[in-house]
């Protein structure tokens, strides 16, 4: 959460960072802000609430003016989204200016020691206290340089960051360093770029460094990039790295949001995501990951999921596939929870991470948790270089390319793709599923991203005229069995996240323990009833429902007759294993979704209160 950019170099620096923080904008909109260092080296402050077209509004004269200058675009941990509470903050004597992603969590005590030393603060942030304490420690000592100030301060604080620091009396520079939070430094010629990540500088550079944590670096046209540890100031070399990511993937490619642009392009991640690792062919799964620890997953007692989110959801369906065709035991955690309980680990013990963004503060910690105790730690994540890929024992990537639309889509299905690989793997390799129901499943696995496209094409416009009944509802409930109840889950969420409609997920058969007091002739249900998934008793909950006159949208196979006719409305997918159905069927619930968000007015690409990585707790 928070997008920070940088720039020193020769170019307009007020161009590149404004378009930068427009491609960070996914990871916080709640403000936004830029410093640039003027000719005389002075530094000039604009920040507002509200988004980068704000920005824009306040700050356009200052297009031009600078090569130096760094800017935020925030989502509010301390403080309210204010202009006062807007980064950059500037230190008491105006000299030092600060952007920040992250959260301080001892910036009260600091607060108090600098209180006392005369300090005042204009804004309710705990990034104001990090910029006061640099200039602390520049005014203690005479000596003390503006790097080795913020070293001195970043060794004060906890909690985690990433930071751009510059100041008016190092012209040209600017200081960074990270700790849980992720900063990317792009290596142009006579110039560079810093960001969150790789977007903001993906046209001008194709190498990068990625800082690692607990380190810093000193940039300067002059003296390149230092990098050094922030504990011992060592000196660290540099791993440059090139980057993969296009201009165009990260652009909107025609579409009117991010997230219609994802959701079409299902058939090509989850294709990406098998590409090189199914070879149907072959009648093998290839996944270096697993194969290299096949005896950590042979001999494991359980495994353990953990995620957030749509992640968490992800994990359900995994938790499904595991157990039906690898006979292992699988627990699914929250992993905020996790974290917490003092859970039970051992070295027995398989922990799988599962994150779109490889950043997740708490997914991070319940795995470092998960680490210390002794436990394998396998990643899934669809960032590359995260901070979750690079604290896991082995990984696999989900290759569905930027996902920039706050809402998951293609993640899921890539994440579902992937979970699928591995537990057909699993059980293949230790004997339970025989060769002939293998290859009938990776067939089938094979065919998913046929039969996505065919759902897009078939549900596009149906859901759009679906949508249209449904934008003054206030609740919705849906509900599915067996895969696909966290596929109901995983649709409720993606309601609710950019409609801002109340939905709950259930399974199927645990209304009648409580939700079914909810439901009249208001109340609208979805369902997902496909043929090869506990059908028969799907058909009687529908009745269920249609006898206390609930609205019934329902997802069904193609040539369904029985629930078809009872339902008000009737979405047809293609035919699949039950295992592989949460793929196909979430596809026209996002479509659904986005919709009835779009139709409601609401920014359904960055839905508020929302960010697209959660790097707080
Ligand atoms: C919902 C959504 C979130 C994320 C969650 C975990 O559409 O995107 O629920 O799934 O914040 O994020 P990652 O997967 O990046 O760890």
């Amino acid at each position: 959460m928070c997008g920070i950019v940088g720039y020193t170099g020769f170019q307009d620096a007020y161009e590149i960072v404004i378009n930068g923080l427009r491609r960070l904008e996914y990871r916080g909109y709640d403000s936004a802000g830029i410093v640039l260092e003027k000719s005389d080296h002075s530094l000039e402050v604009q920040k507002t609430k509200g988004k980068v077209d704000d920005l824009e509004g306040i700050a356009s004269q200052l297009k031009g003016t600078a090569t130096v200058g760094m800017g935020h675009t925030r989502w509010a941990t301390h403080g309210v989204p204010s202009d006062r509470n807007s980064h950059p903050h500037l230190s008491n004597n105006g000299k030092i200016a600060i952007i920040h992603n992250g959260i301080i969590e001892n910036y009260d005590t600091i607060k108090i020691m600098l209180t006392d030393k005369g300090f005042t603060f204009q804004s309710e942030t705990d990034t104001e206290i990090l910029v006061n304490l640099i200039q602390y420690f520049m005014d203690l000592n005479a000596e003390t340089d503006f790097p080795t100030a913020v070293r001195f301060a970043l060794n004060e604080v906890y909690g985690a960051y990433a930071i751009t620091v510059m100041h008016e009396d190092y012209p040209g520079v600017l200081v960074v360093g990270r700790l849980g939070s992720p900063l990317a430094i792009g290596i142009g010629d006579k110039e560079y770029f810093i960001a969150s990540d790789a977007s903001p500088f993906v046209e001008f550079t194709k190498e990068a460094i990625y800082l690692e944590e607990g380190h810093m670096a000193i940039i300067s046209l002059e003296k390149g990039v230092d990098i050094r540890t922030i504990v011992e100031n060592s000196k660290i070399q540099p791993e440059i790295q090139e980057l993969k990511l296009s201009l165009e993937q990260i652009e909107k490619g025609g579409y009117e949001h991010f997230m219609l642009k994802e959701i079409f392009e299902q058939p090509k991640s989850i294709h990406d995501t098998m590409r090189g690792r199914l070879l149907v062919d072959e009648g093998i799964i290839k996944m270096a990951g697993i194969w290299d620890h096949i005896e950590k997953f042979k001999n494991a007692n359980r495994i353990i999921i953990i995620a957030c989110g749509t992640s968490w959801h992800a994990g359900l369906i995994g938790e499904y596939l595991i157990e039906e065709f690898a006979r292992i035991p699988v627990e699914v955690e929250y992993a905020s929870e996790f974290r917490y309980r003092n859970p039970i680990i051992t070295d027995k013990d398989v922990v799988i991470a599962i994150s779109q963004s490889g950043e997740t503060a708490d997914t991070m910690a319940a795995l470092k948790l998960a680490k210390e105790r002794g436990a394998f730690i396998y990643g899934i994540c669809n960032v590359v270089d995260s901070s979750i890929a690079r604290i896991t024992d082995a990984g696999s990537y989900t290759h569905a390319g930027p996902e920039i639309g706050v809402a998951s889509t293609k993640a899921f299905t890539a994440q579902l793709t992937i979970l699928s690989m591995i537990a057909l793997k699993l059980g293949k390799h230790n004997g339970n599923l025989g060769n002939a129901e293998f290859m009938n499943l990776i067939a089938e696995l094979d065919a998913i991203p046929k039969k996505v496209e065919e759902v897009l094409t078939a549900t596009h416009e149906l859901t759009q005229e679906i949508a249209k009944d449904f934008i003054n509802a206030t609740n919705f409930l849906y509900l599915g069995r067996g895969y696909n109840y966290p596929a109901a889950l995983e649709g409720a969420l993606k309601l609710k996240e950019i409609s801002y409609i109340h939905a709950e997920g259930y399974p199927a058969a645990e209304m009648k323990h409580g939700p079914i007091a909810l439901i009249d002739e208001n109340m609208p249900i979805v369902i997902i009833a496909p043929k090869k998934g506990h059908y028969d008793k799907i058909v009687s909950n529908v009745q269920e429902i249609k006898a206390r006159k609930g609205k019934v949208v329902a997802v069904v196979n193609k040539g369904d007759t029985q629930v078809s006719a009872m339902a008000d409305y009737v979405i047809e997918i293609p035919e699949t294993s039950e295992c592989f159905s949460p793929i196909v069927a979430s596809v026209p619930l996002q479509l659904l979704a986005y919709y009835i968000a779009v139709y409601r007015g609401a920014n359904v690409d960055q839905p508020r209160n929302l960010a697209k990585s959660v790097t707080v707790e």
